[in-house]
């Protein structure tokens, strides 16, 4: 993920740490994502049915969820960013709307599917499970997740403070891939499958990301 990460950023300060950052360094980011892959969405999403809804969990500048979502599915995005979100607006119509993983504002059983590519890994390792409660809460009973993990079962947590040259400091943390199972098991979810992928931006890293896929369980 990044060539020799700054000591973890403190807890308190990592949300406006990755706000700001995220404000500062949308187009760069953009660029970079935009040049690559996303091989799992569009199966993902031809999942869903007419009338269904989507929640991207911080969709970030609206790729790769929001311009892909198929006609006669509606989506909500959400995310921490103001200047992300600007760049979504380009990329579709859909409601977006800026706020946080812990506390979404969407309706309860409000939507079918939650996606939340590699948002989550940027929220306070704290508050994973609140995160997961969330998703829980905002999906229907038999609801579909797709997120984001580590690939191992170390986890990491820390700071870049000139992440991909965008001249911004940028914080993660996340923990390893086991205590993830065991927080969407306990938050309700089933894990469906599992597929690791290199990292989509950060290529020359050499990292890789898990792709997690569930379903929230009928009872
Ligand atoms: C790496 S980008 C991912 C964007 C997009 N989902 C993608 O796959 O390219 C992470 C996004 O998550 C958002 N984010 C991070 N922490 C968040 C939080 N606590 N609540 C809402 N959004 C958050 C950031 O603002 C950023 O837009």
């Amino acid at each position: 993920m990044s060539d020799d990460p700054d000591p973890p950023v403190d807890p308190h300060t990592q949300r406006a740490t990755v706000r700001d950052g995220y404000d500062g360094m949308a187009a760069a980011y953009d660029r970079e994502r935009e040049a690559s892959d996303a091989p799992f969405v569009e199966p993902f999403l031809e999942g869903l049915s007419p009338g269904d809804r989507v929640l991207d969990a911080g969709c970030g500048q609206g790729t790769p969820v929001l311009n892909r979502v198929p006609d006669g599915v509606s989506v909500v995005g959400v995310d921490l960013s103001a200047s992300m979100l600007d760049l979504a607006r380009d990329r579709t119509d859909a409601p977006l709307v800026r706020g946080d993983l812990t506390r979404l504002p969407v309706a309860s059983d409000g939507v079918d599917a939650v996606t939340a590519l590699h948002s989550v890994i940027h929220v306070p390792i704290a508050e994973h499970p609140t995160v997961f409660r969330e998703f829980a809460r905002a999906l229907r009973p038999g609801g579909r997740l797709y997120l984001t993990a580590a690939t191992d079962g170390e986890g990491w947590a820390g700071a870049n403070d000139d992440w991909l040259g965008g001249g911004e400091t940028m914080a993660w943390s996340f923990p390893g891939l086991d205590e993830t199972r065991t927080q969407l098991r306990e938050a309700g979810f089933r894990v469906t499958d599992e597929r690791v992928l290199d990292d989509a931006v950060a290529e020359d890293d050499g990292g890789a990301w898990t792709h997690l896929f569930a379903r929230l369980r009928e009872n």
